[in-house]
């Protein structure tokens, strides 16, 4: 199965990430915009797994050097990539927690060696909201600049990814609740 690790966001914030953007996907722009149940903020892809895989990214989540307190993770704006040219992707970026959630990602990147494909660009913690389709649409994001939203990250999931025609359907299939 296809899996990854995230950190979740609660959900009267992703409802409210969703309603906020709705302006924006009104404007009809080509983007394949993340439902509000999808939304997270990825730590590591492993892309298709075994089951021996499945149960070993499981097993990872019990490790001690897992162990963490709880942190708050703000958002404000967005942000889009590549930064000049056609965008890719449209994201919510973090004002806050983004050391927390390196902090953590530093630490499970080590254990998920073996299982996980070897990530060649920096992590960069942030909020995947919409995936750019139709290439040259003109993407106006300054009237997001304001958009804010604050929420505690409990727990890291591993989730399972089922690939559907109207969107992904994400399955928890572990997890480990942060201290708090
Ligand atoms: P992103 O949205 O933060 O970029 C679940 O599929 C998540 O894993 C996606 O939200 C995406 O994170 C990340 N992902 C999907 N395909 C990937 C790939 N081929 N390599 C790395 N990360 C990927």
């Amino acid at each position: 199965m296809r899996a990854f690790f995230a950190l979740p966001i609660p959900l009267e914030i992703r409802n409210r990430l969703w309603r906020d953007l709705e302006p924006l996907r009104r404007a009809g722009l080509g983007v394949a915009w993340v439902g509000a149940e999808q939304l997270h903020i990825t730590l590591v892809f492993l892309g298709e797994v075994d089951e021996a895989g499945v149960r070993s990214a499981r097993s990872i989540l019990g490790d001690p050097a897992l162990r963490r307190a709880s942190f708050t993770v703000g958002l404000h704006g967005l942000g889009r990539f590549p930064p000049r040219g056609s965008p890719r992707v449209i994201f919510a970026e973090l004002s806050e927690g983004a050391d927390d959630c390196r902090d953590f990602h530093r630490r499970l990147v080590p254990l998920a060696e073996g299982i996980a494909p070897r990530e060649s660009r920096p992590y960069t913690p942030h909020v995947t909201l919409g995936r750019v389709k139709r290439a040259g649409d003109c993407l106006d994001l300054d009237p997001y600049k304001g958009m804010e939203a604050r929420f505690e990250v409990e727990r890291c999931v591993l989730y399972e990814s089922i690939l559907r025609r109207e969107g992904a359907l994400y399955r928890e299939v572990g997890a480990i609740d942060f201290i708090r």
